[in-house]
């Protein structure tokens, strides 16, 4: 149990590394908790720097902004960091942070190359104080009450795992780093570790083989940086088969804004099929005895919609996130769940790319 025993009974700082978008949705929501301030900042591009501490000033936090990362530990000395810059500089980031030992929640994906991944994982190992990758889907209030209700049985053991995300194309981003793969990690690291970790916790076991289909037909190809056109895929399927003879589907689209449903995750085992929908907010639980399908509408408070595009998981992510800095308790999302996550979008991807199925020797269970 890590404790900061000088910090036990204040209050406690945070900085943010990266303010663009998800800085700015993480300021948002540190706001809706009491007991912590924002003290900090560190982002090299100016605008981002000035919009995210006028935000930050509207909701009392009056943060000193750094350009430089090194700087800013130094002066301010934050208990907890939480690292949104993009996705290629997360491994570097995490190696200025950690000598200074705060508290880390680092947005996902961990890292992209999976070299990184794993010699993180490794380092982190060795650190004291909570380490938690920002996995989040698991914390729509929705999802997580799904969850809850498989793990407690009603479907039986889960066979048949099905996540369909059907969604706008990537937005854009600050220097346009999310337009290419080298920066991002793929698609199916960058946008759906999200739910290779959904599966890995749904199914608590871990996937033996990964093999994918996908493509870049729709989205980015009249657009160029620099003079290279994106390179990042729009659409994939990616059949997962888990230790424990489970397996799971990921169906991705990213040119279907006109969506009903954003997010519909099915699980499906010998007494049943439970799904839940995003934004809908539906479970519906469908039992093979024909009586008729259940649904049942779980609400997220106005408060934690309103800090996030995310319905309410940054918002549910942060409390425990929150409870661990001050509490000393382990991170609920770990280090392993990011490498995992990340080894497994590598694979999908590698399994585009050769069109071959990947093992993973993982061994089985979580
Ligand atoms: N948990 C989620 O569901 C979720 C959702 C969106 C984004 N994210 C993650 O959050 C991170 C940021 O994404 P975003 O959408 O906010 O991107 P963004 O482009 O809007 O913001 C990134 C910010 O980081 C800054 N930056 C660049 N290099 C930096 C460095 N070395 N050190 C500090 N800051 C640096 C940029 O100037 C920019 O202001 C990414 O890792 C992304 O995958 C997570």
């Amino acid at each position: 149990m890590w404790s900061n025993a000088e910090h036990m009974s204040s209050a406690r700082s945070y900085a943010i590394i990266g303010a663009g978008m998800m800085g700015c949705e993480h300021i948002r929501n540190l706001a809706l908790l009491d007991d912590a301030h924002l003290v900090a900042l560190a982002d090299p591009h100016p605008h981002s720097l000035t919009a995210a501490a006028a935000l930050a000033n509207q909701y009392g936090d009056t943060p000193d902004c750094y350009s430089d990362i090194q700087e800013m530990l130094q002066a301010k000395k934050p208990d907890a960091v939480i690292i949104a810059s993009p996705n290629h500089t997360h491994f570097d980031v995490m190696q200025q942070v950690m000598p200074h030992s705060p508290a880390i929640l680092l947005e996902k994906p961990m890292c992209t190359a999976g070299e990184d991944a794993r010699a993180l994982h490794d380092l982190v190992q060795g650190y004291t104080p909570p380490v938690w990758i920002g996995l989040e889907y698991r914390y729509m209030p929705p999802v997580s009450a799904f969850i809850r209700r498989v793990h407690a049985g009603e479907t039986g053991p889960v066979k048949m795992l099905s996540i369909r995300e059907h969604r706008f194309p990537f937005l854009p981003k600050v220097g346009d780093w999310n337009r290419f793969n080298r920066n991002s990690g793929g698609t199916l690291v960058e946008k759906c570790c999200h739910f290779f970790d959904l599966m890995r916790l749904i199914l608590q076991d871990e996937p033996v083989r990964i093999f994918a289909s996908g493509a870049q037909d729709v989205n980015h190809l009249d657009e160029q940086y620099g003079g290279e056109v994106p390179d990042i895929i729009d659409n994939a399927y990616v059949l997962v088969d888990f230790a424990g003879g489970g397996r799971a589907v990921l169906d991705l689209c990213m040119f279907a804004e006109g969506s009903e449903q954003q997010e519909e995750i099915y699980a499906l085992g010998p007494t049943g099929k439970m799904e839940v929908k995003i934004p809908a907010g539906d479970i519906v639980w469908s039992p093979r005895d024909v009586s008729g399908a259940v649904r049942t509408h779980i609400d997220v408070p106005k408060s934690a919609m309103q800090a996030g595009d995310h319905h309410g998981a940054t918002w549910f992510q942060l409390q425990d996130f929150h409870a661990a800095l001050t509490n000393g308790t382990p991170p609920l999302v770990t280090s392993l769940d990011g490498l995992r996550s990340v080894q497994m979008g590598l694979a999908a991807q590698q399994s585009i790319a050769t069109g071959l199925p990947v093992p993973l020797g993982f061994g089985g269970g979580i």
